[in-house]
């Protein structure tokens, strides 16, 4: 194609089969382990045709190659695995806990050493660099939703022997390209926002660099935790409908963002759209919107687990990116020491925002109430 496409158009265009006589617009589901010989594909761990489609849809959003993995995890410990023994990683405190979980490990039996590092202090994350294989970037974080400088980080890195993944699963590839600004590696989580209706588990890498491609394409086959068929038709399908999804999701957080910091209930709101955020100035430079995660404060865990109580709109529960809005404590989890305990991260969905409004101050209300009495 000789016109250049904007992203949303990508998204609904791309991976879809030849245009020919007689031929499906939307790709069949290939519920097949083997294939007649000679052709692109000769056994169902090695590829299939609905993993291929939802990757070339990735890879145009994210401008490299894309892989399919079972999980976000898949993808992460896909590309935290590949590093040599010994390796150095610098990654955020606040970083998602299964990433960080996975290094712990791995530093408890010697594999990988690690510094954990504030993303959103350039200067500081760069002085952290001593015998380091890998910059783990996480922009925003969860659950803390600071903003990395992805740009400025990866030069440094680059400079300093480093390759840089970033985990962009909050931003998605229609908010931010970070091997445009510089990163090798991209990981998502498409469990969440590209699939979009918190019904399927399943993760991506993309990368520009062939040989890091080719590597982790054998290793996905050897290691064969692969993706299934069903959830990857599943996911395009979803990814096919995240410009207007994403459209709604961030108009929702923006206008919940403001009003939460405004309750007299609330003590602190992160939200990279705010423009008195800290991270707001880096985001508005290196993403394409703010995205649809909210962190929200209140005194204590007991109060934020009256607010979630309280609610019949928004959902008590983990995990993000579906249609509908759910709400997290997140200190609630093993892991998650760093996060202040009143803390609650909202997943903003796409329901009617004044229904949402009507549901998050009557619970606030309440709380505030009963606090004054
Ligand atoms: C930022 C981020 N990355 C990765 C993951 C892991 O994804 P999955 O649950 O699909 O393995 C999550 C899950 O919550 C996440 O929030």
């Amino acid at each position: 194609m000789n016109q250049e496409l904007h992203p949303s158009t990508v998204a609904v265009t791309a991976g879809r089969g030849p245009r020919e006589p007689g031929a499906p617009t939307n790709l069949p589901v290939t519920l097949s382990s083997t294939f007649h010989p000679g052709g692109e594909r000769i056994y169902g761990r090695h590829g299939n045709p609905n993993w291929s489609a939802l990757e070339e849809v990735l890879g145009a959003l994210e401008g490299g190659r894309a892989l399919v993995y079972a999980s976000g995890m898949g993808a992460i410990s896909a590309v935290l695995e590949r590093l040599p023994v010994g390796s150095g990683v610098v990654m955020p405190f606040d970083a998602y806990y299964g990433a960080r979980k996975f290094v712990y490990e791995a530093a408890e039996h010697g594999r990988l050493a690690y510094k954990e590092v504030d993303v959103s202090d350039t200067a500081s994350v760069l002085e952290a660099f001593d015998s380091v294989e890998l910059l783990w970037l996480e922009s925003p974080t969860n659950p803390l939703l600071n903003v990395a400088d992805i740009a400025a980080l990866a030069e440094g890195a680059h400079e300093r022997g480093a390759l840089v993944a970033v985990d962009s699963t909050f931003a998605t590839p229609l908010l931010q390209r970070p091997l445009d600004l510089g990163a090798d590696i991209v990981v998502h989580s498409i469990t969440k926002y590209i699939s979009g209706h918190s019904d399927v588990l399943l993760g991506a890498v993309v990368t520009r660099d062939d040989q890091t491609f080719e590597e982790l394409l054998k290793r996905r086959s050897l290691g064969g935790a692969i993706a299934g068929p069903m959830e990857s038709w599943l996911a395009l399908r979803g990814l096919r409908t995240l410009p207007l999804r994403l459209e709604r999701a961030q108009v929702n957080a923006g206008e919940l963002a403001r009003r939460l910091g405004a309750h007299p209930v609330v003590s602190r709101v992160r939200y990279p759209g705010l423009p008195d955020d800290p991270g707001h100035e880096v985001a508005a430079r290196q993403m394409d919107g703010f995205g649809a995660m909210v962190c929200f404060e209140v005194a204590d865990a007991v109060m934020a687990d009256r607010i979630t109580g309280a609610l019949e709109v928004v959902v008590d529960a983990t995990s993000l990116g579906g249609l509908e809005t759910t709400i997290d404590r997140r200190s609630r989890y093993l892991g998650e020491e760093a996060v202040p305990e009143g803390l609650l991260r909202l997943n903003v969905g796409v329901e009617f925002v004044e229904d949402l409004w009507t549901d998050l101050s009557r619970a606030l209300d309440a709380v505030s109430l009963n606090r004054a009495t």
